[in-house]
Order: structure tokens, then sequence, then C-alpha cells
């Protein structure tokens, strides 16, 4: 009997020695508390790693108060969580050691219904929680890299509908919402025709990366000249294309710009040629026409129109000859105002016909400008009869010469209809006009005049409002 006890004693010293062991050497702090006779809580026990890390083993902390030991800092943070554990609750929370920080599990232990005990487990997550704090470092810096760059970006599977991922920049280029724009597909927003081509093999292609241009549709039905940088990928384990969108409408604009211009100095080349030799049989012509016009009186409406359209072609054809002959001309000073009275003079009969009147007003000694003075008078009478043709129903023009520092201002004023925003970029353009017998010469010549004085045109116009139209020269 006795040696039985004996070895059952012994098996229990031996279990004791081997909880002992495996709680000693567990890698974090395994502590339990309990609540005294005086209500606060007592350590009862305090092993593993960390313990002997922080010097707080069962030995050097047993039977002390938890405020003078763990709770010295925090206490009225942490004191609330151990009593709801003794509570009967499990707890879990984090807190930092200095710079290291530890998650705590508070678990309660019970007998017949009652917390005798609470058993705490604490482990340091320093590690995890620096990885965790780069890791969405990382994830910051790409997704502002994707979803507040300049271009559009675009993920999608290979072999089902619709994007995985587009970004903001690229659902605004179609008009659309991302949502919606995810669930339609590339196939869906390039236009038919334009997938002819390069893009037969559709947007999917397998093959590794290449960049082709095309034409994509907005929301709104409207497009967008667009150039695609396409790669294959692997998104979640599935092939995928991964793609960046560029839009090249203004890139595109610029070219045509430049074709435009091209084609106007070929005309003009070959304007230089022609116009003179078009010039002598026209004035032979409104010649005979006036004599005609006098002789035959009983259908005047046919004699307008022909001289009207002789007019037309002389003013074209002028134009012409301003553009090609810009080279052997030659600038001399010459004084604003008297150049100014005679435009206006001009150009009273025109004025009269739209029922306008011109207000003018002259700084008091004016500079005089360099300047060809047919080509500047030529400019003062494009915009002078801009001014004019933009008030249909009449008003007052109004022409003002100052003087800025070392800048000659030549203002013209109109209340007519103003150019819509969208259009200003459009001023100075070859063959841009609004005007059903415009030819859409008479700013772009403007411009390219007073560019080579040194000087500039600005505009500011405001729709139903009227314009302004400002030629700045410098004094010399
Ligand atoms: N003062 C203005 N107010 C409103 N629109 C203007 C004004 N000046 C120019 N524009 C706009 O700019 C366009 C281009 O002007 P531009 O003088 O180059 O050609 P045009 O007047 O149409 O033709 P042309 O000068 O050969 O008779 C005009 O058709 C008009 O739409
Ligand atoms: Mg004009």
């Amino acid at each position: 009997m006795q040696a039985q006890e004996r070895d059952g004693k012994q098996a229990i010293d031996l279990y004791r020695d081997e909880l002992r062991r495996t709680i000693q050497n567990v890698h974090n702090l395994i502590f339990k508390y309990k609540r005294g006779e005086d209500g606060s809580f007592i350590f009862t026990l305090s092993e593993g790693k960390l313990a002997r890390d922080f010097g707080l083993t069962t030995e050097s902390i047993g039977q002390k108060k938890l405020q003078e030991i763990l709770l010295t800092c925090n206490e009225e943070k942490i004191l609330p969580l151990y009593e709801r554990a003794y509570a009967g609750q499990i707890v879990e929370y984090e807190a930092s050691i200095g710079d290291r920080i530890f998650t705590t599990t508070l678990a309660p232990i019970t007998d017949s219904g009652d917390v005798v005990e609470v058993v705490g487990s604490l482990t340091e997550i320093t590690e995890r929680k620096q990885m965790e704090r780069e890791l969405k470092e990382t994830e910051e810096l790409y997704r502002s890299l994707v979803e507040d760059t300049l271009v559009g970006v675009y993920i999608a599977y290979v072999n089902e509908p619709g994007f995985v991922y587009v970004n903001p920049y690229m659902a605004d280029m179609f008009g659309y919402t991302q949502e919606e724009l995810m669930k339609l597909g590339m196939d869906e927003v390039i236009l038919p025709v334009e997938t002819a081509d390069e893009t037969t093999n559709s947007h999917k292609d397998t093959s590794h990366s290449m960049r082709y241009p095309f034409r994509g549709l907005r929301k709104d039905g409207s497009t967008v000249e667009l150039e695609v940088l396409q790669k294959t990928t692997v998104y979640k384990g599935l092939p995928a294309v991964i793609g960046i969108l560029l839009d090249v409408t203004e890139r595109k604009q610029a070219e045509e710009m430049l074709r435009k211009s091209e084609m106007l100095s070929i005309i003009g080349q070959l304007a230089a040629g022609v116009a003179h030799e078009i010039r002598n049989p026209l004035t032979s012509l409104k010649g005979f026409l006036h004599l005609l016009q006098s002789r035959y009186e009983d259908k005047p409406k046919y004699y307008d129109i022909m001289l009207s359209e002789l007019n037309r072609i002389e003013h074209i054809v002028s134009e012409f000859l301003v553009l090609a002959k810009p080279h052997n001309v030659v600038f001399n000073l010459h004084d604003i105002r008297p150049m100014l009275e005679q435009i206006i003079l001009l150009a009273e009969t025109h004025a009269i016909m739209h029922d306008v009147q011109i207000v003018t007003k002259y700084d008091a000694d004016l500079p005089p400008v360099r300047c060809e003075e047919n080509q500047l008078k030529q400019v003062f009478l494009n915009l002078l009869k801009n001014a004019i043709e933009a008030m249909p129903d009449g008003g007052e023009v109004h022409v003002e010469v100052e003087r800025e520092d070392n800048v000659v201002v030549v203002r013209f004023r109109d209340h007519g209809c103003g150019i819509p925003e969208d259009r200003l970029p459009k001023l100075g353009e070859p063959f841009f006009t609004t005007k059903e017998k415009g030819t859409g010469l008479g700013l772009m010549v403007s411009y390219k005049i007073i560019n080579s004085l040194g000087g500039k045109i600005t505009v500011k116009s405001k729709e139903r409002e009227g314009s302004t139209f400002e030629v700045r020269l410098p004094v010399v």
C-alpha cells in the first residue's frame, strides 16, 4: 500500500516537473493571477522565456500585487481588462512596452461556475507588426502609383469578359464609373472599325507585349484617340493582360495642326505663283462687269452677286499673298493712329450695314512702332471686321489704343456673340470659321503678322457677352 502511494506521488512529481519544464520553455510569458483578500489581483505564476527576459519569474514576483509589476504604466487601461477576464470573459489586447509590441490573452479558470484564477499569455508581435506596417506602406505606394497616375491602367483575364481592375483615370477617359467600366470590358469600348486591323487578335492576344493605337468609345458617344501598351501576365494564377492607356487626342490634334500648316505653306507657295496671275484678269472682269451693269440695267441683282463673288475671290487671293510672301517685307517706324483711322474709314460701310458704330479712344502721345504698314493695316482690318461681324444686331465696337510701358496696346472690343471657351484654342487655326462666307484665314494671317513683329494677340471672350482682341506691339 505504502509502495503504491509512493509510486503515485512519484508519478505526480514527475508530471509536475514535466509541466514546469514545459511552461518554463514556452517562448512567451505565461502568468496567472487571482483576487487577494484585499480585493486586488495577485500574481501566482509567471513563466516562460519572456518572463526570464523581463526578470519576472514566479520566484521573483510570486504573491506580488499586479499593480506593482505589470500595471505601473498602463494601470487605467489594463486593469479593467483584467477585471473583465475575472468576470468570466476571454480578453485579448495589444500593448507596447518600450518599443516592443505584445499581444495578451486572458482566460478565466472556473471552479464550479466561479472564477478562481485567470491565466494569461503574452506574446511578442513587434516583428509581425513591423512587417504588417511595411506591407501596408508598399500597398499604399502601389495603390497611389496606380490609382493617382495620369494614365489609364487595367487588368483583364484572357478568358473572361470584363476587366478585373481599371483605375479611376481610365474610367474617366471613357466617362464611366470604375464599376460600370469593369463590367464592360475592352471589346465594348473600342470602336468596331478599329478592331479590324492591328487589334484583330483582340486585346487579349496571348503574345508578349504590344503597343497599338485605337479609338475609344465614351459613354456619351464621343470618341477618344488612345494608345495602349499591353503585356500578358498571370493574375491570381490565371492568364491575364495588364495594360496602360494613353490619351493621344491632343497629340493627334497637334499632328493635324502641323499637317494643316504644312498644307497651308504649300498653298502659300502655289498661291505666290498664281495669285498675281489671278489678280489681273480679276481686275478686268470687274471693270467690264461695272460697264455692263451701267448699260444693261434690267437684272441688277445678278450684277451684285457677280461683283460680290469677285470681291470674295479677290479677298482670298490677297490673303494668300500675305501668306506667300512674308519674306521681302521692309519694317519701318509708323504711327498707329493714322493707320487705324484709314482702316476705320474703310470699314465704315461694312459697319453701317451691320448697324454698328465704331467708337475710338487714343492715348495722347503714342510712340511709333516698327512694322510694315500694309500688313499691320490688314491685321487691324481683320480684327475690326470680326468685331463688326460678331454683332449681327448692331451695337458699338470700341477701338482703343494705349501705351503700357514698352508696349502699345490696340484693343478691339465688341459686345457681340462671343466665343465659346472650347473654341478659343482654335482661333488662328487655318480655315477655322463659323461664318457662312468666312475663309477662316483672317486671324491666322493676323497672328502670323503680329508674331513676325515680335508682338502678340490676346483674346478675352465670353459667350453672348462679347470679345476683346488685344494687339500688343513692342515699342523700339
Ligand atoms: N470678335 C469676335 N467675336 C466672336 N467670334 C469671333 C471674333 N473674332 C473671330 N471670331 C471667331 O473666329 C473665327 C475665325 O475668324 P477669322 O477672322 O480667322 O475668320 P472669319 O472671320 O471666319 O473669315 P474671314 O476673316 O476670312 O472673313 C470666326 O469665324 C469666328 O467664329
Ligand atoms: Mg475674319
